[in-house]
């Protein structure tokens, strides 16, 4: 789905919609133009204010219908609070079009002269938080309205700053990773008879994006590939695996090492023979929030032509019961030649990327790999929806993570590898088993994925309670949040894109 706000840059000036948003600063901070207007109204504006004890404060907002002498009918004052940074900014303008929905105008304007919204960049950043608040899945809702299904009616945004050009070209990178953010929603949300296996990979060859190149790997060639494990995954089900390599090239040379980022992509997960309880098994159609994240981060990357070499890996897979389904008990050969004997079927998701880390790490000898899989619903037990888990073989790659999580308000906690908690899935007749016992549930599952990475720094995230049935925040309302997309994207942007 395209992103459904359109947003224009427009010189600072009075604007001409009939709902128009004025941010104005901590304590009712007018910029020129918003004095402008109050003063021609005879300071109706102001005088709303004070009589509904608005202060400014960041997101709070205020009505004022039918000020005299407008061409505006609604004015909305939304405050910007005091020295607003990145973070807040975007948050922002998610919550001004929050405010502005359902008002009943495609046409929004607003006014970015006070203090901490008047930069250039402050423009783009608003826009881009209503960009990613605008979004919404449906596809399937035929009965209803577009303006209901969609959130609000909004279409356009016209962005009144004193440098629009300016503001326009700090955007155009962000819009490229609200795209991005937009296509891993759209892929979570999407339902598994849609999506499964062939059909994400099908999604991902057909992108036809300048420069990122996207190749599919077949079951036959999965096969030639020994990977074991990711198959012992798909066999149970009718609809074949595939995977799907993303490779962007925009460093100055096309052979420097790149970085690389593996999704675990099981577009349905019933637990296979070791099922899962009916209630909440829907939400399963979200087992490939981390696929759908890498997806979304390549496009990210190439839409805003990152100078940097990437490689984005989705293993594609549904796990279902049948009777060619594997059962707990067999013992699977990973393409590394590591054995595992399959305690529960229901723990896929290690199995699936323990394949894909060996490959990738085998193929590209990458800068670093970082993982991302709905693996655990343990993690959830220990960090809730608001922390995805982080382990790591490499403090470096973690702390930059830290500060790209901090920098994007898309969180991490890190949890800890130790030789201790690897004994546990040592096996009685494998080399490992694929599950750890009761206790410890994420940590066996990480240590599980280590003994399929050599010497690359690497880093695991167990996005479970982040990516699907997410938090409503200011810039998403969505199930799917599209979680770790600007995390990675700013990991990259703020390290890995110089030389
Ligand atoms: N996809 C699930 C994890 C999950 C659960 C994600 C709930 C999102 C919400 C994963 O494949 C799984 O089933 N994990 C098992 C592992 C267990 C069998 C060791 C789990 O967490 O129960
Ligand atoms: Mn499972
Ligand atoms: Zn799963």
């Amino acid at each position: 789905m395209p992103l459904s706000l359109d947003v224009r840059f427009a010189a600072l000036e009075a604007p001409q919609s009939h709902v128009t948003v004025v941010v104005v600063g901590d304590g009712v901070a007018f910029g020129a133009i918003g004095k402008a207007l109050d003063q021609r109204t005879g300071g109706a504006l102001a005088r709303a204010a004070e009589a509904a004890e608005f202060k400014g404060k960041a997101k709070s907002a205020i009505e004022v219908l039918g000020a005299p002498k407008l061409d505006a009918r609604r004015v909305v004052l939304l405050g910007a609070g005091s020295e607003p940074n990145e973070r807040d900014r975007i948050a922002l303008g998610g919550a001004l079009l929050g405010v502005v929905t359902s008002k009943k105008s495609a046409e929004v304007s607003v006014i970015l002269d006070a203090d901490g919204v008047a930069a250039p960049t402050a423009a783009a950043e608003i826009a881009y938080g209503a960009v990613l608040r605008s979004y919404a899945f449906k596809t399937y809702q035929t009965r209803k309205p577009d303006d209901e299904t969609n959130g609000n009616g909004v279409k356009t945004l016209i962005v009144h700053t004193a440098k629009p050009e300016q503001a326009s070209a700090a955007f155009d990178a962000l819009r490229g990773v609200a795209e991005g953010v937009a296509f891993a929603r759209d892929l979570i949300n999407e339902p598994a008879n849609v999506l499964g296996p062939v059909e994400f990979a099908n999604r991902l060859a057909g992108l036809n994006i300048e420069g990122l190149d996207v190749e599919i790997l077949d079951e036959p060639a999965i096969h030639g590939l020994k990977m074991g494990a990711l198959i012992g995954v798909a066999q149970g089900s009718a609809r074949p695996p595939r995977i799907a390599i993303l490779q962007w090239h925009g460093a100055k040379s096309k052979r420097a090492k790149p970085v690389c980022f593996i999704g675990k992509g099981v577009t349905f997960d019933t637990g296979g023979i070791s099922i899962k309880p009916a209630g909440g098994m829907e939400d399963m159609k979200g087992d490939m929030g981390g696929a759908a994240c890498v997806a979304g981060l390549m496009m990210a990357l190439a839409k805003r032509k990152a100078p940097v070499n990437a490689v984005g890996l989705v293993g594609l897979v549904e796990n279902m019961p049948s009777s060619t389904a594997q059962r707990p008990g067999d013992i699977v050969t990973s393409m590394s030649g590591q054995t595992i004997e399959v305690i529960n079927t229901d723990a896929e998701g290690r199995l699936v990327l323990a394949d894909i880390l060996w490959y990738a790490e085998d193929r590209f000898k990458p800068r670093f790999m970082i993982d991302l899989a709905t693996l655990t619903g343990a993690i959830m037990v220990a960090l809730g929806k608001e922390y995805a888990g982080m382990f790591s073989n490499n403090d470096k790659l973690a702390h930059e993570m830290a500060a790209a999580a901090d920098a994007t308000g898309e969180p991490v906690w890190r949890m800890p590898l130790a030789k201790a908690y690897d004994k546990m899935i040592d096996s009685r007749f494998a080399d490992m088993k694929n599950v750890g016992g009761r206790h410890a549930g994420s940590i066996t599952a990480a240590q599980f994925l280590q003994r399929f990475v050599r010497d690359t720094p690497w880093v695991h995230l167990d996005i479970a309670g982040v990516a699907m049935d997410s938090n409503k925040t200011d810039i998403s309302q969505s199930w799917a949040s599209g979680w770790g997309v600007r995390l990675l994207d700013r990991l990259v942007a703020d390290g890995y894109e110089k030389g």
